[in-house]
């Protein structure tokens, strides 16, 4: 069976210039997961024209493998943002999905009903998701974590309605609502949960390597932080298992093993700031960049004196210059990964 790749849909992250970076590790699409899930969009913001929603809403490069995110908490806005977004067409196709999120735990999110304030209703959840199904036409899927507590078979309660009411994939982060990222994802929870339901559960947390990808693949994976550490990890994964993964089987066109110490971290910061310069606008550029590099330097010997350096600049210009300065200034490893 094939094995599905996602990226996770993470806030101010899962923009198209994170996408065009990941998918340049292979030829054409082959250097990028299956399915890419935008970060969340926010459905009223959505459906009161907010002067950002163009840049929100940015398919590219690969819309046949974009799962837009929607966050909200008013049915009728939700249901009118899916059915907008189920029939946009982003340079010229439509996307593959549309998924709603019940897992996002921020307390600015969930205080407003949001997120994984769903998982407090099996009633209102599935009657949610079955209004959607009449008005999706693209793959309908939800996002989730284990629910307020650990109770398999609550979850297991909840799961079932949403597959009665007809969505087609459930994407599970085994963490409960009030836990952060210190406690461990219970992965046990995907495992059990893909042995109950007829619909594809996709696992997802703490993946840190093309290796674990490749232990946990009995089903549908998505991975968040690590695809922002290591933009390179699906075709190093694919690489791996052959270059079979997921649709169309393409392959990675690799010359070599990728990794921290085989990949020009230098190039691979300054082709993110050149994507993002060119498919965000002005007033987001200072906060993705921060974001990005706050996970990609995490390759880096130095990476918490890099990151602060980064973070005192105030313009892209000035993370460029301060990104180079160090690969400049620098001996040992960290110039050597550069120098590949
Ligand atoms: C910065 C950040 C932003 C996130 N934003 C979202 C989001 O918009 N929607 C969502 O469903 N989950 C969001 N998440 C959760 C991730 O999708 C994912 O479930 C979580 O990071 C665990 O996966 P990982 O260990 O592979 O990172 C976010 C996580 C992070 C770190």
């Amino acid at each position: 069976m094939p094995v599905i790749f996602m990226l996770a849909p993470m806030a101010e992250i899962s923009h198209r210039a994170l996408r065009e970076l990941i998918a340049g590790f292979g030829r054409d699409a082959a250097g990028g997961p299956d399915e890419y899930f935008t970060e969340m969009i926010s459905a009223g913001a959505l459906l009161g024209g907010g002067p950002f929603e163009k840049w929100y809403l940015d398919g590219g490069p690969y819309p046949e493998r974009l799962v837009y995110q929607i966050a909200g908490s008013d049915p009728d806005q939700i249901e009118r943002a899916a059915a907008l977004l189920d029939r946009r067409e982003s340079e010229g196709g439509p996307c593959l999905g549309i998924d709603i999120n019940m897992g996002c735990a921020a307390p600015a999110i969930r205080r407003t009903g949001a997120g994984v304030a769903w998982m407090a209703s099996a009633d209102a959840a599935g009657t949610l998701t079955g209004r959607l199904r009449r008005v999706v036409r693209r793959r309908l899927s939800v996002k989730l974590r284990i629910g307020f507590r650990e109770d398999f078979e609550e979850l297991l309660r909840f799961c079932r309605r949403l597959e009665a009411e007809g969505v087609e994939l459930i994407t599970l982060h085994p963490r409960t609502a009030g836990e952060k990222f210190r406690r461990s994802a219970r992965w046990d929870y995907v495992e059990r949960l893909r042995g109950e339901l007829k619909i594809p559960v996709a696992g997802n947390g703490d993946i840190s390597s093309p290796e674990e990808m490749l232990r946990r693949a009995g089903g549908p994976l998505m991975v968040g932080r690590a695809a922002v550490r290591r933009p390179w990890i699906f075709a190093a994964a694919r690489a791996l298992i052959g270059g079979a993964a997921g649709t169309g089987g393409e392959k990675a066109a690799l010359e070599g093993p990728l990794n921290k110490d085989t990949v020009n971290l230098e190039e691979t910061g300054i082709r993110f700031l050149e994507l993002l310069a060119r498919y965000q606008p002005p007033e987001f550029h200072l906060s993705r960049a921060r974001r990005f590099f706050g996970y990609f330097c995490d390759n880096l010997k130095w990476g918490t004196y890099v990151k602060n350096l980064l973070n005192r600049e105030e313009s892209l210009a000035g993370i460029e210059r301060a990104w180079r300065g160090y690969f400049a200034g620098t001996s040992g490893e960290d110039r050597e990964a550069a120098r590949v």
